[in-house]
């Protein structure tokens, strides 16, 4: 039953070259198509669960369904993440659901108010055998009900949000956190540039050098892939000026900085819309969901299987739970201990 934390997944990712995808779920085909996809590739998986998706899908069914998932694929590691927490009590919440790892953002926070909130959530989490994402510095774009800048605000004054390195070495020390998501010119949704699309590599090889062995995390990594966009906007959508950030871009981030896991929700949501779309416009006689969300639950998994590649984490599967069993990690509490 290889339901874990990060731990196992984050130490053979941190010099291996790879990342491992977290995607965000928010009902069964979403589930369904990302799962099928790492059983495919046999790749490590981390679903991840905003605040919106719990209040969605109301929680006891997304766990069912992801519990059904680690029921059909034993052969897979798999994460249950919280992305985004913004409360201690959302966290413990979380904790009690049986998650394996949560995120605190506390980076709209002060900083002393962000490493006060991450320090006891820390203190929840490490307490249940769960680890702890938390994040700083600012990201552009839309998430849930905290509105970033826009790309061009955000671009113009990008040095002032990317994550300062002696402050996250301060954080990570005083806070004990297991992973740091930090900004390096990604931002959130589906319009993350208005100009060149470029991430400040030379700030996460800061980074890692003032944060040795501290595995980082990249948020808002949409590639927006234009033929998706193409697709949503010859069916009727409109999708002007949609752009992500390059996978080679990211593909470099992953092999070569120290990221180990790669948050991907946006490019999850135009696969599945894009293909409603078609099937809505060429068949506009088909009533059936099972019609037209089948076949957007095959685009996602299309479009997971390409992703894990550009991550370099296909095939890493086996490594990765004979690593968790060598670990002896804990099973989580909410499934016995
Ligand atoms: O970073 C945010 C994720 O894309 C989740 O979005 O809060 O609308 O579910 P959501
Ligand atoms: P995207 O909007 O780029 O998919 O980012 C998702 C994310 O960061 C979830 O936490
Ligand atoms: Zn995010």
């Amino acid at each position: 039953m290889p339901l874990m934390t990060t731990k196992p997944m984050f130490d053979l990712a941190y010099d291996g070259g790879f990342a491992v995808g977290a995607f965000n779920v928010n009902n069964m085909e979403i589930t369904q198509g990302i799962v099928t996809a790492c059983a495919a590739e046999q790749a490590p998986l981390i679903l991840q669960i905003s605040k919106g998706a719990r209040k969605y899908a109301n929680i006891r069914y997304l766990k069912h369904i992801i519990d059904a998932a680690v029921e059909e694929h034993p052969e897979l590691p798999i994460a249950i993440h919280c992305d985004h927490g913004d409360t201690l009590e959302l966290i413990q919440a979380c904790i009690r659901d049986g998650y394996t790892s949560v995120m605190i953002d506390g980076s709209h926070h002060p900083y002393e108010e962000n490493v006060r909130l991450t320090r006891a959530v820390v203190e929840a989490a490490h307490a249940a055998g769960v680890v702890v994402e938390a994040e700083l510095g600012q990201l552009g774009g839309i998430e849930e009900d905290v509105v970033g800048l826009d790309a061009a605000a955000y671009e113009k004054n990008l040095a002032k949000f990317l994550t300062d390195p002696q402050q996250a070495a301060d954080f990570a020390q005083r806070t004990g956190i297991d992973s740091l998501a930090v900004a390096i010119g990604t931002s959130h949704g589906a319009y993350k540039f208005k100009s060149e699309a470029r991430l400040a590599f030379d700030r996460v090889a800061e980074i890692m050098r003032t944060c040795p062995g501290l595995p980082l995390v990249l948020h808002g990594s949409s590639s927006v892939p234009q033929e998706l966009i193409d697709l949503v906007n010859q069916y009727g959508g409109s999708m002007p000026n949609a752009k992500g950030v390059p996978e080679d871009q990211l593909a470099m981030a992953v092999r070569k900085y120290g990221v180990c896991k790669v948050n991907i929700d946006t490019d999850l949501r135009l696969a599945l819309t894009a293909k409603i779309r078609e099937v809505f416009a060429t068949k506009p006689a088909e009533f059936d969901p099972r019609h037209y969300l089948g076949p957007a639950r095959d685009a996602i998994v299309e479009l997971v299987r390409r992703k894990l590649h550009m991550l370099n984490c296909a095939g890493q599967a086996a490594k990765i739970v004979a690593h968790w069993k060598k670990l002896g990690e804990p099973r989580p509490a909410f499934y016995g201990g």
